[in-house]
């Protein structure tokens, strides 16, 4: 994809100079030229992050303690996310299908403005299982991606690529709800899409940081993300072809993203890395009831918000 990001080994100077400007010309006294410049990421703040995790938590309790595909506790989550969307400037989208002779929902977000040829796209499921709340699978994609598009909002940030954001119904009876997104999409929009972003558990408790090992620039910009905070990343192995990337892959969308594990054990490598607990799987409550509130890394789930942002950031401009 044709897509270049700000690498990090920036000279001191040239990290000072971006730091000072927010604007989108550099003027240079000498000459009185301009030259463009890249608006940096904002820090995500994570208790925003974590207040949404409270509400999907809260609504998940009121309705049965989940917010599985075809539940009014899925359908309520879809509707916090919209409003908070709708309210900072979203035109959202509700696309609706059926899967086991229930109604899912898959919602879809543009933030006006941007080159519609060339869109960037971040995405995570906001469903569960029927076992539990699913915050961390995938309350922690959903709420990162949430903040992030506020962010967006907040900043009344101008990019030069269209950006889109999509919550997906039902991935865990099987990606039905981004499948369904790309089956239906055109191919002159698919074409458009360049560069599909997943975010799917991103706060496990005893975390790991991965990176998807697929398009090159995608993978670079969370690299240098993690570079920057000095934290080795490794591949993403759990489970290849496991999210919602899926679909958009197997349709020559190149997509990228990042992962904190699921029931894989943690090796005494990676918890010499990270921290952490050896010989423990990576999220205990993986696919259980206590995939709560209190099964997540608050750590793990800021930089991962955090690294949302840089991408977005990074890769639309
Ligand atoms: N939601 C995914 C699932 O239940 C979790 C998962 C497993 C995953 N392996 C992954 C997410 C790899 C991203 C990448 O299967
Ligand atoms: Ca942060
Ligand atoms: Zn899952």
């Amino acid at each position: 994809m044709r897509l270049s990001v700000p690498g990090r080994g920036a000279t001191a100077a040239a990290i000072a100079v971006a730091a000072l400007l927010t604007t989108s010309a550099i003027s240079t006294a000498a000459t009185g030229t301009t030259a463009p410049t890249r608006a940096a990421a904002p820090d995500i703040p994570v208790a925003n992050v974590k207040a949404h995790l409270s509400q999907l938590q809260s609504i998940a309790s009121a309705n049965g303690g989940n917010r599985a595909h075809g539940s009014a506790g899925y359908k309520a989550s879809l509707d916090y996310i919209k409003g908070k969307l709708d309210a900072a400037g979203y035109t959202t989208t509700v696309q609706q299908f059926t899967s086991s002779g229930r109604t899912g929902y898959n919602l879809i977000a543009d933030w006006p403005g941007g080159d519609p040829n060339q869109v960037v796209m971040s995405g995570s499921h906001l469903d569960s299982v029927s076992r539990g709340a699913g915050i961390n699978d995938n309350g922690s994609g959903s709420a990162a991606v949430l903040e992030t598009a506020l962010a967006v909002s907040r900043e009344q940030y101008k990019p030069t690529k269209h950006l889109r954001f999509a919550w997906w119904g039902a991935e865990e009876l099987g990606l039905v709800g981004s499948s369904y997104h790309v089956r239906n999409l055109p191919a002159a929009e698919r074409t458009k899409i360049k560069g599909y972003l997943n975010f799917d558990m991103i706060g496990s408790p005893n975390p790991g940081y991965f990176v998807y090992d697929d398009d090159p620039t995608i993978e670079r910009t969370f690299k240098n993300y993690y570079a920057g905070l000095n934290i080795g990343t490794e591949p993403e192995r759990e489970g290849d072809g496991r999210s919602d990337h899926t679909p958009f892959k197997n349709a020559g969308v190149p997509v990228g993203g990042v992962f904190t594990g699921a029931s894989t054990a943690k090796t005494s490598a990676q918890a010499q890395k990270w921290g952490g607990t050896a010989g423990q799987a990576f999220d205990r409550c993986y696919h259980s009831s206590c995939d709560t509130t209190a099964n997540i890394n608050n750590t793990a789930l800021d930089r991962n918000s955090d690294a949302v942002a840089y991408a977005v950031w990074g890769l639309s401009q």
